[in-house]
């Protein structure tokens, strides 16, 4: 196959979905690989190396998308991009469906297949192909980093001949990927760690990396939902803990918040009057922004300051560790790559993780949610 990668253009976006590794790779399996030049200049994978590992250097992205058979993307194709995409090839991305749904009949029109990193099923087989861990992972780790800056004060303990200075305290709110990937660094940055998620199974995870699990009190396991996910808490749940959180955010430093609910948007666990208690120079990193942020002042991708407390509602930060959030999406694309097409039988859509992650074959509705969003769009 010729696979094509072109320069990614969305705001903020530094990745490129191929590093010369993976090309290596490519080449060795008997495929042949073209880019276009510059596209890994933010992730500093240079044209050099990329030609230096076998790919073709083009000139132009029109030049990769009329040649290729499968398109490498990080984020899916604009409109004008999908107008040039060789007809039946197909496009792997992290494809949202609800952002998407305007561009589905160029899809079809030219019966491209999508492919998407954002719909692989988190089993253990598809484990080395979850784009959306190894991202999620980098955010909770850089959230801490950006979370230590924003503050004037250390991380960890520190006795000094002027004294002694006590350790910053952080709070992570929703201990899932991203958050125990936080949880883990700003324990190694020596502060005094606590977390808080719905699903009482976290609490051993979190404890074992050496935080304090905040609990609040309840009967039942109620916000376990399908598949060991999160699903919507009752009211009574709502008022109890709003009522922790509000009193533990008083004391914290740095609050760091990834709670998410799949396929609907952030719960509100910080309101207005929580900020205004928080300690003047603390911080809140709002890694769900994208989603409408776990703050109810938070700004998507903007930094602001309400009385005091800064709100970092960047919603881009594997982008800003361009090079290793690279690295771990092209190995993730490769996996899937290889999962979906080696062996005898390519795209068998008897298989969990091919049939679940495309969403288009060839112009053909392959998900259920799409499928619902076009009925709706007709009515
Ligand atoms: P995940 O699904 O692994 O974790 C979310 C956690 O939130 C789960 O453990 C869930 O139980 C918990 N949760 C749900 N409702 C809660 C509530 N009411 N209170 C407390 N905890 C609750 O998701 P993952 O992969 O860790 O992603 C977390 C967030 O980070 C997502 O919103 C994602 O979009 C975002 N993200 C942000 C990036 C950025 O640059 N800002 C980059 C990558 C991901």
């Amino acid at each position: 196959m010729i696979i094509g990668i072109i320069k990614e253009v969305q705001k903020y976006e530094s990745r490129v979905s191929i590093t010369p590794e993976i090309v290596k790779k490519l080449l060795k399996n008997e495929h042949s690989v073209i880019i276009e030049s510059g596209s890994g200049d933010n992730s500093f994978y240079s044209d050099s190396l990329y030609k230096n590992a076998g790919a073709k250097i083009a000139k132009s992205s029109a030049d990769v998308l009329k040649e290729s058979d499968i398109l490498f993307k990080v984020n899916p194709p604009n409109e004008s991009e999908i107008k040039q995409i060789k007809s039946n090839s197909t496009v792997v991305s992290f494809f949202q469906i609800k952002d998407e749904v305007k561009n589905i009949p160029h899809y079809i029109n030219s019966k491209l297949s999508i492919l998407s990193m954002s719909h692989i099923p988190r089993t253990t087989l598809a484990q080395n192909m979850d784009a959306l861990s190894s991202q999620s992972n980098i955010a909770g780790y850089k959230a801490t980093i950006i979370g230590a800056d924003h503050i004037s004060k250390y991380m960890p303990l520190l006795m000094t001949a002027a004294g002694t200075i006590k350790p910053a305290k952080v709070l992570i709110l929703g201990a899932g990927v991203a958050g125990l990937a936080a949880i883990a660094n700003a324990k190694r940055m020596g502060a005094q760690v606590y977390a808080f998620d719905v699903r009482p199974v976290v609490k051993e995870q979190v404890e074992s990396l050496g935080a304090n699990f905040i609990e609040v009190e309840s009967d039942s396991d109620e916000g376990v939902g399908e598949g060991g996910y999160a699903k919507e808490v009752s009211d009574d749940y709502k008022q109890k803990q709003a009522e922790l959180i509000n009193e533990t955010i008083k004391s914290m430093d740095i609050i760091i918040s990834t709670a998410l609910i799949p396929e609907k948007p952030a719960p509100i666990l910080i309101n207005k009057e929580m900020v205004e208690s928080m300690q003047p120079g603390s911080a809140i990193i709002d890694l769900a922004a994208v989603n409408g942020g776990n703050c109810e002042l938070t700004k998507c991708d903007e930094i602001i300051s309400h009385k005091d407390v800064i709100i970092d509602g960047r919603s881009y930060l594997p982008s800003t560790m361009a090079q290793d959030a690279s690295q771990l999406y092209a190995k993730n694309l490769f996996n899937l790559f290889n999962h979906i097409y080696n062996g005898e039988n390519p795209l068998n859509l008897e298989d969990e993780i091919t049939n679940g992650s495309l969403i288009l074959n060839n112009g053909e509705v392959n998900n259920e949610i799409l499928s619902k969003f076009l009925k709706e769009e007709q009515k």
